[in-house]
């Protein structure tokens, strides 16, 4: 099982208001590296998967044994905000913006397309406007701003094609995020929830079970 629980970790954060500021010199050298990893990931052909999981491993803060599978390309902010629990898979074209931090149960499964958004930026202009990034080191004000708030995903999520998470959402266990949501608010354990906003539409139960007779014939994997 994953160490985090989703959605009691976080909650003191979540309520406190928490800016960072990612035009800094140590955050700009590990974007630096996070491009490095996650270019040589998208480079590497995916029948060559023990170096893809061995590069994503080197970038996010972990991921808990194996197996995963990544279909990539892969966008990352950071990758060592990112924490990912066991049996992980990523769908093609998943990004992951972390500087708020982001936790992700076991067997979570991502669609084509997801993007999850632990940052936002301040709503007034002449709080947000800067300078292009990266210019000079030299002092110019605060520099960019982000108001970050961590994403938490628990365990046996299902989140469909281009759903995008919004800051500070915990989903909780067994829920399943219906395509093309933009989830903004937290999503309750074992629940199926979809649109934009996403809302909670219905309780997944037994009568969602599939016949079992349906599975004769498919192979099993050992
Ligand atoms: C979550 C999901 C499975 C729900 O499907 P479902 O429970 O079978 O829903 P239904 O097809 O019975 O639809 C019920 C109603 O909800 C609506 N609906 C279903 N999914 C929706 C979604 N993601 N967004 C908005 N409305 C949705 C349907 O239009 C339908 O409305 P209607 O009654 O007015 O016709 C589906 O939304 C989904 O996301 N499928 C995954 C597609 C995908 O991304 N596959 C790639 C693998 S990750």
């Amino acid at each position: 099982m994953s160490q985090f629980t989703p959605g009691e970790k976080h909650t003191e954060e979540k309520k406190t208001l928490t800016l960072f500021q990612p035009t800094t010199k140590s955050v700009f050298w590990t974007m630096i590296r996070t491009e490095a990893i996650q270019h040589r990931f998208n480079h590497t052909p995916p029948w060559m998967y023990p170096i893809r999981n061995w590069l994503f491993k080197k970038l996010v803060a972990e991921i808990d044994g194996k197996p995963f599978f990544i279909a990539g390309p892969i966008r990352f902010q950071q990758g060592n905000h990112t924490h990912v629990g066991r049996n992980f898979y990523g769908g093609p074209n998943l990004v992951i913006l972390d500087h708020g931090g982001v936790y992700i149960g076991d067997n979570a499964m991502l669609g084509p397309n997801v993007t999850l958004a632990s940052h936002a930026h301040p709503k007034l202009a002449d709080q947000r406007v800067v300078r292009p990034f990266p210019d000079t080191f030299e002092p110019y004000g605060r520099g960019e701003i982000e108001v970050i708030a961590p994403i938490t995903i628990g365990n046996n999520v299902w989140i469909a094609s281009n759903v995008v998470v919004c800051p500070g959402v915990t989903i909780g266990d067994n829920a399943i995020i219906g395509a093309g949501s933009v989830v903004t608010h937290d999503i309750p354990a074992n629940t199926l929830a979809y649109g934009v906003p996403c809302k909670p539409v219905r309780e997944i139960t037994e009568a969602d079970r599939l016949p079992e007779e349906a599975f004769a014939g498919i192979p099993r994997y050992d």
